[in-house]
């Protein structure tokens, strides 16, 4: 297994996902494909998996690590808000099980050419799929100084947004912010000295709005897990990893919406979200701020 990147909470996925041999499972963030080779084992290699995952990158590694399972695993490059027609191409109604683990993968982060990371330099890019979509660039160059302050405050919530928005108008006036450390240089110069110096990059949370929005990351998510209950059989679960917490809110409002008094569709399993363990944490700080969601399809209910 290449370990470019660590799935994060992936024996808790496969404890409450429990997936039963001969089972159908959807992994709409393949990724490099750790969680569905760590689902397949759960089940003695007895299960089938469709994997999903935006990034045609991350899709070819993934195909390459689960090389041995090819006859248990059918992979497509697309979007999860394409969810239910990548399920029905493949041949099925209803699945078993259905598992989302959101966000980013260290290939993507790690690889400065891919400009998600404020540490590396490289293109300002941050597309999950390089071939669709404006770039943070591209955003950075057009978006109004309102707009990117509201970005930055509601997707970011970076306090100092308006004083990023305005030096990023000023600065684009003399010269192109179209690397990662352009843009870092120019927060760095707006943001007062003590938060640059603070416990977070002060960076770290223009970066996350513009990934996010480059992405339409939250946009897509409550009608991908409203399709994803929609396929589940009666029993069938539903498991969503968040990294931040505007994603982790839709994850939860999602889920009471749909397992509301009147008719509910499903059952929430995980009263509060699940972390990760001090020795994950410790090996792998990126599990640090993972929380994992569970819920149950019901028999009957209805879907908003
Ligand atoms: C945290 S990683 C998943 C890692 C995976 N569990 C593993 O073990 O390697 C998230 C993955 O989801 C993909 N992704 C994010 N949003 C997506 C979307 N809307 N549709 C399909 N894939 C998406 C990303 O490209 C990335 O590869």
């Amino acid at each position: 297994m290449n370990d470019v990147h660590v799935p994060v909470l992936s024996e808790e996925i496969c404890h409450w996902l429990s997936p039963k041999p001969g089972g159908i499972y959807v992994d709409c963030t393949l990724g490099l494909g750790g969680t569905s080779l760590k689902i397949l084992e759960s089940t003695g290699n007895n299960a089938y998996i469709l994997g999903l995952d935006r990034d045609p990158e991350a899709l070819a590694y993934a195909e390459k690590n689960l090389e041995l399972y090819r006859s248990l695993v059918k992979t497509y490059c697309g979007n999860y808000s394409h969810l239910e027609s990548f399920v029905h191409k493949a041949g099925f109604e209803k699945v078993d099980g259905v598992v989302f683990d959101l966000g980013v993968s260290s290939l993507q982060l790690d690889k400065p050419e891919r400009g998600f990371s404020f540490a590396y330099d490289g293109p300002l890019d941050m597309r999950m799929n390089q071939m669709e979509g404006p770039t943070a660039a591209d955003l950075v160059k057009v978006l109004p100084e309102k707009e990117l302050a509201d970005l930055f405050f509601v997707w970011g919530e970076e306090r100092f947004s308006r004083r990023i928005a305005r030096a990023i108008v000023e600065a684009r006036k003399t010269f192109p912010l179209e690397t990662t450390q352009a843009l870092v240089a120019v927060i760095k110069g707006a943001v007062p000295h003590a938060y640059r110096k603070g416990r977070i990059h002060c960076a770290t949370r223009t970066f996350q709005a513009l990934r996010i929005r480059v992405n339409q990351e939250l946009d897509l998510l409550q009608p991908a897990l409203q399709s994803a209950v929609k396929l589940l059989k009666e029993g069938g679960r539903l498991c969503v990893v968040a990294f931040h917490s505007l994603e982790d809110r839709v994850v939860k409002q999602t889920f009471r919406a749909l397992a509301g008094k009147d008719n509910p569709a499903i059952t929430i399993l995980t009263k509060r979200p699940l972390t990760a363990s001090q020795p994950e944490i410790e090996q792998n700080p990126r599990s640090r701020s993972a929380k994992l969601r569970v819920a149950e399809r019901l028999a009957e209910g209805a879907l908003q």
